[in-house]
């Protein structure tokens, strides 16, 4: 069974301009000690689809199904809510200041997070638990770091001290919401690995949201792409890297300078996501793609097993043998190139 397994997943927002449908009957799964990676485009619904299974979409109206360990986020009530989340889900984001309070020591933060949920735990075991986890995550001279104020630290640095609190209870899923996005690319390797130790150490199941392809290469085992609050291709990285389905991706991929070749070669997506108040008939993605043919403009692809395989999904009209997409693709593009 999954650790995490989400289904049908809506969220909407009521806006003075209308409802902003921000998940679209998003469905995915975690398995114990699996990373999951989440990409797309800003807007295509990512953050939202993770924070609202924990109860962080504040506004959002939000059906489906979020089973985690055998219960039901969604209709659990708050305080139980309150007490997975921490304990067994921990969250991480883009901004550390986000997680961690300015005023107070980094020691006194992560010992009151451990503290709170297990209340038992004494001061002395709490901070020696506190600087044990800021070794691991790689902060030099932990036993004196650790009555440092956040401020007193470099960006990366904060950012393995937010990790750190996150792994403090020992959680069975961190969702890692861009961690390494506002970080330079050195450092962004580093708080990537520091992930990594974690999981393989604490046996721990990650969801990695990144807009970057690159950083899923190196350390996903599944990938589910979104457009526009929809899931618009699932796989396992090697299937999604090497045999993916939906132009979407390939598009990602093609601006993706790793995969690319040299930058000159980089080919971005035209055009912009659409409005998620109104979005476009048929397939979404329609406006932007280059092969968008009359069927796309008239129906909404679902996401169908694809290749052959029993886990690789797209939501696109192509044909689902490998052979058939690339003479349709080519007949589509008629003599055109991509980009
Ligand atoms: N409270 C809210 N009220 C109205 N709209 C919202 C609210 N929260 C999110 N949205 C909208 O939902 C959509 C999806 O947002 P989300 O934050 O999930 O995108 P994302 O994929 O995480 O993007 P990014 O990569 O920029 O973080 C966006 O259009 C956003 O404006
Ligand atoms: S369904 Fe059509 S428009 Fe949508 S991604 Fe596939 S080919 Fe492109
Ligand atoms: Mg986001």
């Amino acid at each position: 069974m999954a650790l995490l397994e989400v289904k049908d997943l809506h969220v909407s927002f009521n806006t003075d301009d209308g409802a902003v449908r921000a998940a679209r009957g998003v469905s995915f799964s975690v398995d114990r000690g699996q990373t999951l990676g989440i990409v797309g485009e800003s807007g295509s619904g990512k953050s939202v689809s993770t924070q609202s299974i924990v109860g962080l979409a504040r506004g959002g109206s939000v059906t489906g199904e979020a089973i985690f360990d055998g219960r039901d986020l969604l209709t659990m009530h708050r305080d139980e809510l309150q007490k997975v989340r921490g304990a067994q889900i921990a969250m991480i984001f883009q901004d550390p200041l986000s997680s961690l309070h300015p005023f107070y020591r980094v020691d006194w933060q992560i010992c009151e997070m451990i503290r709170a949920h297990e209340p038992r735990t004494d001061a002395k075991a709490a901070r020696a638990r506190a600087i044990d986890l800021l070794k691991l995550v790689g902060i030099p001279q932990a036993e004196r770091r650790v009555d440092d104020f956040p401020h007193q630290f470099s960006g990366g640095m904060r950012q393995r001290a937010m990790i750190a609190m996150a792994m403090a209870l020992n959680p069975a899923l961190l969702i890692a919401d861009e961690p390494t996005t506002a970080l330079d690319v050195t450092v962004q390797a580093q708080v990537l690995r520091v992930i990594e130790r974690l999981q393989n150490e604490f046996g721990t199941a990650v969801i990695l949201i990144t807009h970057d392809l690159g950083v899923v290469a190196e350390i996903a085992d599944d990938v589910v792409v979104m457009y526009a609050g929809a899931v618009v291709e699932t796989a396992d990285r090697d299937e999604l890297f090497y045999r993916n389905h939906h132009p979407y991706t390939e598009g990602l991929l093609r601006s993706l300078p790793a995969y690319g070749g040299e930058r000159a070669r980089l080919i971005p997506i035209t055009g912009q996501p659409p409005s998620l108040i109104k979005l476009p008939t048929g397939c979404k993605f329609h406006p932007r793609c280059p092969y968008a043919f009359d069927r796309c403009r008239a129906e909404e692809p679902p996401l169908a097993l694809v290749y052959g395989s029993s886990s690789h999904r797209s939501s696109c009209w192509l044909p689902h043998t490998v052979e058939g997409r690339e003479s349709t693709r080519a007949q589509l593009l008629g003599g055109r190139t991509v980009g």
